[in-house]
């Protein structure tokens, strides 16, 4: 490949690279040069054509300020070249070196508690100080002046899971500048932000600073805030190590890896519009039957995202760390989840790490070397999943229109939905905006029905059904926007706590939720949580349980009531008719068997079907991902007894005629070429 075929592997179609890209980070700073061979060995009998180097090699990299050795990647990038593996080189500014810390005290992030932190881990910057902005952008300008124009370069690894939050002096200059754009005066901010609460009224804006640590609780709109200027500042930090890159003339793709699921730094949409691809960090608790919702989960949102296809940066390959144990998964797992996330758009399958540290603070974490080497169970399985990828290599050719994907259902997003659920001292701190959506996309998983996630303004015409979870602010524009959506013929469905707030989370008054009354046509009075571990009920048999509210139906059909308590009989789920489309609101929170039930009546009632009926209830998840002119119809098997499909087409990964039925052993998996649109069924079902 060359460095201009690097750069064309950005269609307007997303990232096309020539095949699916596999591998994961290699530290070889970390070994000696006898590894090194060994590594290249073990790579090309896996079939590995995908490595991510450099991530947290500043110290090697820059020694001292100004002195730059790359001579040791040049000769790691000559061995990958002769061996035919391309390389994501990184920007490796998560981790600043100690000389930069000693010589930068000021650099360094400041926690909530006023704790000004040193080196000795990694993440360790305050991405508002200009000696460390300077330091980022000189280093990525020379890494791109290096080895920006390598053939073997697949695209730029823009610094790390970019997350550390910092209360220090240099944030708080940076936060008032963001807070003076946003709100130009004194005056507003001071409505906005309603500081006529316990005597808040800023009088400079000198006077303002991060939330740090107060005597009881913050205002929740410097909270939000907070975190919007803090994923808007490490956004900007990014964006000059791109410009920097594109400076020195790569134009290799640009990426940077979003972490997924446990906490959110970033504003995601508006990071995606800034890179060429969109990548993410996977880890997932494999403990329970969950995993493969999640992967399910996590897919969709960044093929959302990215609007199309994108780049799973990593995952593990056999172990983490959850608590207090490292929670294993098998081998033969290990594919199926790899497949998961190829089905749902991803062109890879990269892994952190390639092998195992020996020393260090993550020497526990599984690698695809492990720490007993190549001759191993789990080395035999990524030689196996290296030879599944060849063989399904046509997947990453890209649809020439229409989506990778398609899916009538889209359930917004916005980060602003998870941060307004952090805030403290919300009417129940125990729904979590991460928990109601992934239990939404879960239900809608588990009937085989493929989700979109949407921007909030975004064009959702394409839907036909829109869920709104938990979505706690709302703008008078989104509103309008919803509205839109639900008189052009849309289904809406809005949860409670969505639409309580405005963007500064000041609630509407009048009734919730708020302006979306008149859409719902409901009226909510009253809040009513339930206790830990109360349960309530609805007439169609639904268990309720830690959300209730006293809902009064103005304009909408009643289609369930409350049967326990003070609420029984009054409106649970109401439906209202407003032009071509409906509006449902939902005030309870369904536990997951009701809500999967409630949920797959609804796409029942709309005409919305699984990708192949029948299969989820045998635990096959199907995936219909589209290519040019053939789809690639993924079958992967999660429960415990075989199935038999059929269709008209061949399984690139066994080379099996599918027409006269195909069988997918429990625990196993088939991706089915078939001509665009071909049908596939389910024998004996
Ligand atoms: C992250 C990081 C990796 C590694 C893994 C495993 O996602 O990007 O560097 O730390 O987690 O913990």
């Amino acid at each position: 490949m060359s460095g201009a075929d690097a750069a064309a592997q950005v269609s307007s179609a997303g990232f096309a690279p020539p095949s699916l890209l596999f591998g994961g980070d290699w530290s070889p700073e970390q070994w000696d040069r006898g590894t090194w061979r060994e590594d290249i060995a073990l790579m090309r009998r896996a079939e590995v054509n995908t490595v991510s180097l450099g991530i947290f090699s500043w110290s090697a990299l820059e020694p001292s300020e100004g002195v730059y050795e790359t001579g040791w990647l040049e000769e790691v990038i000559d061995l990958l070249t002769e061996a035919g593996i391309g390389f994501f080189l990184a920007t490796p500014t998560a981790s600043p070196p100690p000389w930069f810390t000693l010589a930068h005290p000021e650099a360094m992030p400041v926690t909530a508690e006023g704790v000004r932190l040193t080196h000795g881990s990694r993440d360790t910057y305050a991405v508002s100080a200009p000696a460390y902005r300077e330091a980022s952008r000189r280093i990525a300008r020379m890494l791109a002046e290096r080895f920006g124009h390598h053939p073997g370069l697949r695209g730029w690894h823009l610094h790390n899971e970019y997350g550390t939050l910092d209360h220090g002096p240099a944030a708080a200059r940076a936060f008032r500048t963001w807070l003076q754009a946003r709100y130009g005066s004194l005056e507003e901010l001071n409505a906005q932000w309603t500081t006529a609460f316990w005597s808040q009224g800023y009088g400079d804006w000198e006077e303002i600073t991060p939330p740090r640590t107060t005597q009881y609780l913050h205002n929740p709109a410097q909270l939000i805030d907070f975190r919007r200027f803090s994923s808007d500042e490490m956004r900007a930090a990014m964006c000059e190590q791109r410009d920097e890159i594109r400076a020195a003339g790569s134009t290799a793709p640009v990426t940077t890896n979003f972490m997924l699921p446990t906490w959110n730094h970033l504003e995601q949409w508006g990071w995606a519009e800034e890179l060429d691809v969109v990548s993410i960090d996977h880890y997932l608790d494999t403990s329970g039957p969950d995993a493969e919702a999640h992967i399910a989960y996590g897919s969709d949102l960044t093929r959302s995202w990215s609007g199309g296809p994108w780049v799973l940066m990593e995952q593990n390959a056999s172990g983490i760390s959850l608590g207090d144990r490292t929670v294993t998964k098998s081998p033969q797992r290990m594919i199926r989840h790899s497949l998961g996330y190829i089905a749902r758009g991803s062109q890879s399958s990269l892994f952190f790490q390639w092998r195992a540290s020996l020393g260090g603070a993550e020497q526990w974490h599984s690698g695809l070397v492990p720490h007993a080497g190549g001759s191993t169970r789990r080395f035999e399985a990524v030689c196996e999943l290296g030879s599944v990828l060849e063989r399904i290599a046509p997947v990453v050719e890209l649809p020439a229109d229409g989506p990778l994907v398609a899916a009538e259902v889209g359930i917004l997003w916005h980060a602003d939905g998870w941060w307004a659920l952090e805030t403290p001292h919300l009417p129940s701190d125990a729904i979590s905006y991460s928990a109601e959506v992934r239990a939404t996309h879960r239900s809608f998983w588990r009937a085989g029905i493929p989700t979109d996630f949407v921007r909030p303004g975004a064009e959702a015409s394409r839907y036909r059904l829109l869920v709104v979870p938990c979505l706690y602010p709302l703008s008078d524009e989104q509103i309008t926007w919803l509205e839109r959506y639900v008189a052009g013929g849309g289904e809406l469905l809005v949860t409670f706590l969505s639409g309580i707030s405005d963007e500064s989370l000041r609630v509407v008054p009048g009734g919730y939720p708020g302006r979306l009354r008149d859409l719902l046509g409901v009226r909510v009075e009253e809040m009513l949580p339930l206790a830990a571990g109360e349960e309530s009920a609805l007439d169609t048999g639904a268990v309720v349980e830690e959300w209730t509210e006293l809902v009064e139906a103005i304009d909408a059909e009643v289609l369930a009531r409350y049967t326990h308590g003070e609420l029984r009989g009054l409106p649970a789920i109401t439906r209202a008719a407003r032009g071509d489309g409906h509006a449902v609101y939902l005030s309870a929170r369904l536990r997951q068997g009701s809500r999967d039930a409630f949920l797959a009546e609804t796409a029942e009632r709309l005409g919305i079907t699984p990708t192949l009926p029948g299969a989820a209830e045998r635990r096959l998840e199907v995936v219909r991902r589209r290519g040019d002119g053939r789809d690639h119809v993924f079958l992967l098997h999660h429960g415990t007894e075989p199935v038999r499909v059929r269709a008209a087409g061949e399984d690139l990964v066994s080379g099996l005629d599918a027409a006269g039925g195909l069988e997918i052993a429990a625990g196993g998996w088939a991706v089915l070429s078939l001509a665009s649109g071909t049908g596939l069924e389910i024998m004996g079902g």
